[in-house]
């Protein structure tokens, strides 16, 4: 099975403490990742910021306003010390994985407010079997465009098109999503794909009553929506815990599990 995972900053650093990476996490998640491997899954691996990315980030906006192409240095060292955890857990599983720092091959248009990468060398190392490994990152602007943070869910979802996935796994510090904050009986088990604008219009109603907690589910949603509805070959998306390595190693193997569904 193609799967496309993104582990989430908020499960693989400690969002409370600038420059804390949950290495106990990091390694359980490239177990579980070992294992469905042998298992037959063929995987690219994304993650996010957490701690690192976003404080670094958060430190330049303070500090000048806005992003400039001198916070390039400092995010992109950021992104590249959380990386090598993430790196250094997968390759001590004898995996065999290479990152791919989207700094280097992905620019942000401003004119257009989009971001366009060279995938090449990342899709030659899929074909070879080889486990891709990216993130969500600091790009460079081109021409008179500032740089933007390009996003592990814009990555994970382009990605999964490009190889046409058959699940797009997001691995968070929670279940999934809930209908009521804070109450865990409210899991929402399955969406259905047509229904995400619907359910993003109660959101706005109720003021975000429904939320992943993580980031935002509104973002996350209509991200899902809007790069993957004109695809013909869609993907099922997972949002689970990925505190658990079991859960973790399960749905990227294809079973159901528990989480939020959306198809
Ligand atoms: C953010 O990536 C990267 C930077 C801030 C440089 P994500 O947006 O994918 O990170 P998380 O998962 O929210 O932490």
């Amino acid at each position: 099975m193609r799967v496309v995972v993104k582990l989430g900053g908020s499960l693989i650093t400690d969002k409370g403490k600038a420059f804390f990476a949950r290495d106990d996490i990091i390694r359980a998640a490239a177990q579980a990742i070992r294992e469905s491997a042998q298992l037959g899954a063929e995987i690219i691996l994304i993650h996010g910021g957490g701690s690192f990315g976003h404080v670094a980030a958060k430190k330049e906006i303070d500090r000048f306003g806005k992003l400039t192409a001198a916070s390039v240095p400092p995010v992109s060292r950021a992104m590249m010390v959380l990386n090598n955890h993430v790196m250094e857990a997968l390759l001590d599983e004898n995996l065999k994985a290479v990152s791919f720092p989207p700094h280097s091959f992905c620019l942000y248009s401003c004119s257009k407010d989009s971001f366009s990468c060279s995938f090449d060398s990342l899709l030659i190392a899929f074909n070879l079997k080889i486990i891709p490994v990216t993130f969500g990152d600091i790009v460079f602007g081109e021409e008179a465009c500032e740089p933007a943070i390009i996003s592990g869910d814009d990555l994970a979802l382009v990605l999964a098109k490009k190889v046409n996935a058959e699940r797009v796994v997001f691995a968070t510090n929670v279940d999934g999503v809930y209908r009521e904050l804070e109450d865990a009986s409210s899991l929402i088990p399955h969406i259905e794909f047509s229904e995400i604008p619907k359910l993003l219009e109660q959101i706005k109603i109720t003021g975000g009553g429904v939320t992943d907690v993580t980031k935002g589910l509104p973002g996350k949603l209509t991200k899902i929506y809007r790069y993957l509805s004109s695809h013909d070959k869609r993907p099922e998306v997972a949002i689970i815990n990925g505190m658990s390595k079991e859960t973790l190693k399960m749905a990227l193997s294809g079973s159901k599990v528990k989480g939020t569904f959306i198809t």
